[in-house]
C-alpha cells in the first residue's frame, strides 16, 4: 500500500444514515498531510443524510440497493476496482460485509464502532452500557473481518459515564469523541 509521502491513498466511504463520521474525515483529508482522500461514498440506503455530505464537497457518491446482498457487493467492488480504492472506512454503515466481499476487495478495511471493543459489540451499544451500569464506555477503530466488530483494534477512547448519564447524552458524548479518533487512527496507520 502506498504511503502519503507523494500520494494520498484513495479511500471510499460506506455509510447508512447521518455521516458526521464521513463529514469529520472528508475534513481531515483537507489537510496537506492526511494520508488519505476521499474519492468515493457508498451507501445502502438512498435518503441518508450523509450522502448531501459527498455533493456538498463535489465527492462522487452511489446508492445502492441491499434487498441482494451479492448483488449490493458485486456493484459496490466494481465501482472500486474502477476507481481504485484503496482503503474502505465503514462510517456508520449498518449493514455487514460478507468474508468473500473482504477477501475480493483484498485491501484494508476500517470500522468505528461507539463502545469500548470487545465489550458491547452489535446494535444498540449505549442502551446496554446503561443497563450495565458501566462506569467507562468510549469508541473504538478496528479492522473489519468477517466476525462483526472483532478485528484487530486500532485506536480507543475512553470516557466517563456520569451519574445521570441518558441514552442520547451519551450518544452525542461518544459521538464527539468518534470524529477525533477516525482520523487519528487513519494518521497511525499510514505513518
Ligand atoms: C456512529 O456512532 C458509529 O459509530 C455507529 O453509527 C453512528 C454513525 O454516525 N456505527 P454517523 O452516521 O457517522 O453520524
Amino acid at each position: 500500500m502506498e504511503n502519503f509521502s507523494g500520494r494520498k491513498i484513495s479511500t471510499c466511504v460506506f455509510i447508512s444514515g447521518y455521516g458526521s463520521n464521513l463529514k469529520s474525515i472528508i475534513d481531515s483529508s483537507r489537510d496537506y498531510s492526511f494520508p488519505i482522500t476521499i474519492k468515493l461514498v457508498i451507501s445502502n440506503n438512498k435518503n441518508a443524510k450523509g450522502l448531501a455530505c459527498a455533493r456538498k464537497y463535489n465527492i462522487p457518491f452511489k446508492f445502492y440497493n441491499y434487498k441482494n446482498k451479492i448483488h449490493f457487493e458485486n456493484k459496490c467492488l466494481t465501482e472500486l476496482k474502477k476507481r481504485r480504492i484503496k482503503l474502505l472506512c465503514m462510517a456508520g454503515f449498518m449493514r455487514i460485509l460478507s468474508k468473500n466481499f473482504i477477501k475480493n476487495f483484498g485491501y484494508k478495511i476500517l470500522n468505528i464502532h461507539p463502545s469500548l471493543l470487545p465489550k458491547f459489540k452489535g446494535l444498540n451499544t449505549h442502551k446496554r452500557v446503561l443497563k450495565q451500569k458501566e462506569k467507562y464506555s468510549g469508541c473504538t477503530v478496528h479492522y473489519v473481518t468477517p466476525d462483526v466488530d472483532t478485528g484487530e483494534i486500532i485506536s480507543q477512547k475512553k470516557i466517563l459515564i456520569d451519574k445521570n448519564e441518558n441514552e442520547k447524552s451519551l450518544q452525542i458524548k461518544i459521538l464527539k469523541q468518534e470524529h477525533k479518533l477516525y482520523s487519528k487512527a487513519i494518521r497511525s496507520i499510514f505513518k
